[in-house]
């Protein structure tokens, strides 16, 4: 086989899990990818930081960017806007494609990036950034291309499903069960993210995005998060048929008078009352669902893992798996579509029935 040059940057809960089944399912891999995956490095900002997965220790460096150089694919796992940012342009500068789980930096800087990839004929591949282990990037923009896609209504943060739904079965309170979904890898470095909703707007946008072919901005999602949610309103909740849950719904609304050139979309995030019999108030513990309405398909649901080091990496994995094939058959780039360039409805013009 041929060696491709695997530059990893970040080595936390996810990183380590890569480059530990880089190493350790490296034949495998080459065989699935139709080249040799080599790890040239990890960047890292402390070397000696403990680390969930044992490497060896010649693989870290401080320095991201001699490490980028000649490097085929890099993996960027540091999270956060900078330096990923920076780093990210440069690998797609030298021709490198690139896979991310940076949901903050696409939902950001979306159309910088993907535009400096068009530029070289490179690709940014970001399953793992929306619902951890859960196929739903691919999907949206391969698989229902063809379709017309309705809604999507998601539970995708992992670290607010674990808290509401251990305070929903265990009556437990919210600081505690907020320091164990930290303690178990779900939560972001900075929780904020997760429990006022940052999070699950920066996936909702980056699925609306795909969805609607439009370029949704994070500052059009409507973002409300769970700090508001108490155990009084929890058990009013199920009094009345219902459980909490942190929802991202990404709607096009239609105007079925004046034709599909009048659609519109509306992106948002809150805490909704789900009724106890639909199929996303049986998501448990930090697992996520999204649930997609297609014109043509009808109702399709994506279940699984949404945080956790491990399972996030087995989506990295896929992408860098991709990413290497595309590299040996010398193919273009998987373009995003965003043409279509639909307004994007305020939060109060659009009525909510599940
Ligand atoms: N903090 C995120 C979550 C990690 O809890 O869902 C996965 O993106």
């Amino acid at each position: 086989y041929r060696t491709l040059r695997v530059a990893l940057l970040g080595a936390g809960a996810v990183g380590s899990q890569v480059a530990g089944l880089l190493l350790r399912h490296g034949d495998e891999l080459a065989d699935r990818a139709g080249a040799r995956l080599e790890l040239a490095g990890i960047a890292v900002r402390t070397i000696d930081a403990p680390r969930d997965v044992e490497l060896p220790a010649e693989l870290f460096t401080t320095d991201a960017e001699a490490l980028i150089v000649g490097a085929d694919i890099v993996i960027e796992l540091m999270g956060g806007i900078e330096p990923a940012r920076t780093s990210m342009l440069q690998a797609l500068a030298s021709g490198a494609d690139v896979v991310t789980a940076n949901k903050a930096l696409l939902a950001t800087h979306g159309p910088e990036i993907f535009d400096a990839a068009d530029q070289v004929g490179a690709s940014v591949y970001y399953e793992a950034a929306a619902a951890g282990a859960i196929p739903i990037i691919r999907p949206l923009r391969d698989s229902l291309a063809g379709d017309r896609v309705r809604r999507i209504m998601g539970i995708v943060n992992g670290t607010t499903n674990y808290i509401l739904d251990r305070m929903d079965t265990e009556g437990a309170a919210f600081a505690d069960v907020l320091s164990q979904a930290q303690a178990l890898g779900f939560a972001e470095a900075d929780p904020t993210a997760d429990v006022e909703g940052y999070d699950a707007a920066q996936k909702a946008a980056l699925l609306a995005s795909l969805a609607f072919h439009t370029a949704v901005p994070l500052d059009a999602v409507h973002r409300e998060g769970i700090t508001g949610v108490d155990a009084a309103m929890i058990e009013s909740a199920r009094h009345a048929g219902y459980v909490i849950k942190l929802l991202a719904v990404c709607e096009r609304i239609e105007d079925a008078a004046a034709g599909q050139q009048a659609d519109a979309i509306s992106v948002r995030v809150y805490p909704a009352l789900v009724p106890r019999s639909h199929p996303l108030a049986s998501v448990h513990g930090a697992n996520n669902a999204v649930f997609v309405e297609a014109e043509a398909a009808g109702s399709l649901m994506f279940y699984g893992a949404g945080a956790g080091g491990v399972q996030t990496a087995s989506a990295v994995l896929g992408d860098v798996v991709s990413a290497a094939r595309r590299h040996i058959a010398g193919g273009v780039g998987v373009g995003e579509s965003t043409r279509a360039n639909l307004p994007i409805l305020p939060i109060g013009r659009v009525t909510t029935r599940y």
